[in-house]
């Protein structure tokens, strides 16, 4: 049977249009199944539709709390009776119930080497920090934000007169590929994870440099 994947944005959407290409590129055993906005005005939106894909947005401005705004994401999502869902780019913090509802299911990518910098603004701190390399992690979602089991991580140096700019850009390349390589790993079931780490079952390698 084939994975079936619902991919959640708040913005461009470049990460899902990487994995929408690589899954029907490579013939994955999975296909997305739809795309899911937390703002009407994502740019992901129109080219997913384009793409014929379905989509739906569940605006979080329309719901008193978290709670709501979680219960109702989670509705349309298991409407598409997913088997993985993949944050891309999504911005919302999302509920320790709703987490725990797609533990083990739920993936996420980060552009910061976590468990360095959480959060927002993550090219930023990484220049005051004066890292010398920066890059995104893949990782599976736990309830505390920017956490759990790591997937796959790219690392890319840190150039004289970079700016916020010029590093997310570097760093963006690196996630158009190692986030549609997890994602494939996941729908092979080539991913397991040990007492919180993640192990590859071909051991490959799990970095990009
Ligand atoms: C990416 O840098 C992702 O790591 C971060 O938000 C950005 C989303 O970009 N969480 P896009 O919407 O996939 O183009």
């Amino acid at each position: 049977m084939k994975q079936r994947i619902v991919i959640l944005i708040s913005g461009r959407g470049s990460n899902m249009e990487a994995i929408v290409q690589h899954c029907a590129e490579e013939g994955w055993p999975a296909e997305v199944v739809a795309v899911v906005a937390n703002k009407p005005t994502a740019g992901g939106l129109a080219w997913a539709a384009a793409r014929g894909l379905a989509t739906a947005v569940v605006d979080h401005k329309a719901f008193q709390d978290r709670a709501a705004f979680d219960a109702e994401l989670a509705r349309v999502i298991d409407s598409f009776e997913p088997t993985l869902v993949v944050l891309a780019g999504f911005m919302r913090i999302l509920g320790a119930d709703f987490v725990r509802r797609y533990e083990g299911r739920m993936l996420n990518i980060h552009p910061s080497l976590l468990p360095a910098f959480p959060g927002l603004h993550t090219h930023q701190r990484a220049l005051e920090a004066g890292c010398k390399a920066v890059g995104a992690t893949v990782h599976f979602v736990t309830p505390e934000l920017d956490h759990g089991p790591i997937v796959m991580q790219s690392v890319v140096p840190v150039m004289a007169g970079d700016t916020e700019d010029t590093l997310s850009a570097r760093v963006l390349r690196t996630e158009h590929v190692i986030y549609p390589l997890a994602v494939r790993w996941f729908v092979k079931g080539q991913l397991r994870v040990e007492g919180g780490l993640v192990v590859q079952a071909d051991g490959a390698s799990q970095v990009l440099m």
